[in-house]
């Protein structure tokens, strides 16, 4: 049996394709290798948000390069964000590569390696009108209790600095019921928790007739399913009609992924982020006063184009105002083709790392206070199963999404109640609650 292994770069929604292209491998008849070296096939699913995940699949291409020298019937498949947006010249750049297929595209990966990875044909097609959603492929699923459900794909924001739209293309919600029939198949599985996915999620239905909150409702009332989670929302399309679904609905999580992105007005116009700074602290109290006990997360950019000291003290200012539940930070990275790229005022590398060391500061600081609240309480814990680094302890997570280490007795994909004892700006630890006799 020839095997295939598949390595992952980006966002959870490449992490999901990841599990169809995996999925549709083995309906192929192809096993999976425990790494690369033992792999017939190889498979790379690219990103390219920023400069770092181009560097990380150069790399892996070395390898790959390698092993097929070494063994020549060795096919290099890669697919995803970085191979759509370099279609044109990606067998120039990499002549390793066999067959290359944008994120639109992955149903196609069966043709071009034909039956268990015979007859390779020198293929790449990406996000044209071709495109296709992955969600009808089989799927080989990487965990047992959650799962990933995709709802949309591509992005109509115009965001300057963003390559998505250029290469997952423009948004198409799939059909309510296709989504229900896949979250009522995944609950007979014994699925708990299931995150839905799009590029900008909470903009998902006006294209088939529905909308974000009604999607949210029919999925809460799925029998089995206890946790309901979403990413990315964009805070332009955070209406009321979605807050209140969030604050009905048991199983809606008390969560929100709200990228700000920048604290500074002037730089978010920029950005073509088209809310203010305003609006966005509107926002989060609109949030946080019609559900208790939510916990915010974000993403932030520093060094964008032009971005003075003003602006940055600007988004210090937000995330410490806002007290975020956790962030992620990233230092502008220009991608080729973006409107940002090509700004004056790109900020020296040097200045973007001291304001992005500075801003990860307040997000801890923040972050830590935060979990520090958390002492004391119990907690509803989703057992994930035992802990990264300490085997005699158990690892889950809490309805806002932090990670809990704790003591048990508990199996995985358990709701366990679990009494918090310390936290860190990331973590808290714990003890289950022991079972009060009748
Ligand atoms: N669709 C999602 C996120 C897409 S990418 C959304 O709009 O929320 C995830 C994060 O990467 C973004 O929120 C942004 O903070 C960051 N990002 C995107 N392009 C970037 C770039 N060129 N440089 C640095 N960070 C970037
Ligand atoms: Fe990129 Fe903006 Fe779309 Fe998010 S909303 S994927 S940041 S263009
Ligand atoms: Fe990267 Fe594509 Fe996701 S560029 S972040 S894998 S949408």
């Amino acid at each position: 049996m020839k095997r295939y292994h598949v390595t992952t770069f980006g966002c959870q929604m490449n992490a999901h394709d990841s599990e169809r292209i995996k999925g549709l491998l083995e309906e192929l008849g192809l096993g999976e290798a425990p790494s690369q070296d033992e792999a017939d096939v190889i498979v790379l699913n690219t990103c390219t948000i920023r400069e770092k995940p181009d560097t990380r699949f150069a790399a892996h291409m070395g390898n790959a390069a390698s092993l097929k020298r070494k063994r020549p019937g060795t096919v290099v498949a890669v697919g995803g964000c970085y191979a759509e947006a370099q279609r044109e010249r990606l067998f120039t750049l990499y002549p390793d590569v066999d067959v290359a297929f944008g994120p639109g595209t992955i149903a196609h990966l069966g043709d071009w390696l034909g039956a268990g990875g015979e007859g390779v044909a020198r293929g790449s097609f990406g996000t044209g009108s071709e495109r296709e959603f992955a969600a009808g492929l089989p799927l080989h699923r990487e965990r047992r209790f959650q799962a990933w459900v995709q709802v949309s794909m591509g992005c109509n924001s115009v965001c300057s600095y963003c390559i998505v739209p250029a290469v997952r293309g423009r948004e198409i919600s799939r059909r309510p019921g296709e989504i229900l029939a896949e979250v009522e198949q995944l609950a007979t599985e014994g699925v708990r928790e299931v995150t839905l996915l799009g590029q900008n999620v909470n903009s998902y239905g006006r294209d088939v007739g529905s909308s974000f909150a009604e999607l949210l409702r029919a999925v809460d009332a799925v029998d089995g399913i206890d946790r309901i989670r979403f990413t990315s929302p964009h805070p332009k399309d955070f209406r009321r009609d979605v807050i209140a679904a969030m604050a009905e609905c048991a199983a809606v999580c008390e969560h929100a992924h709200l990228p700000l992105q920048s604290g500074s007005t002037r730089v978010l116009k920029a950005m073509r982020r088209t809310y203010s700074r305003e609006r966005y602290l509107k926002l989060v109290a609109e949030l946080r006063a019609g559900i208790s006990d939510l916990a915010l997360t974000t993403d932030i950019i520093v060094g964008f184009p032009g971005e003075t000291d003003a602006d940055f003290a600007e988004t210090l200012e937000v995330v410490a105002e806002v007290g975020f539940d956790g962030a992620f930070t990233f230092v502008y990275s220009p991608r080729a083709g973006t409107e940002a790229a090509s700004m004056d005022d790109q900020i020296p590398d040097e200045l973007k790392r001291e304001r992005i060391e500075r801003l990860v500061e307040v997000v801890q600081r923040g972050a830590a206070k935060r979990n520090a609240t958390r002492v004391g309480l119990v907690e509803e814990v989703l057992v994930e199963g035992p802990s990264r680094t300490e085997p005699d302890v158990l690892r889950g997570r809490t309805r806002r999404n932090t990670t809990v280490n704790f003591a048990g007795p508990a199996a995985p994909g358990e709701l366990v109640p679990v009494t918090i004892e310390a936290s860190t700006s990331t973590t808290l630890r714990g003890i289950r609650l022991a079972a009060v006799a009748a």
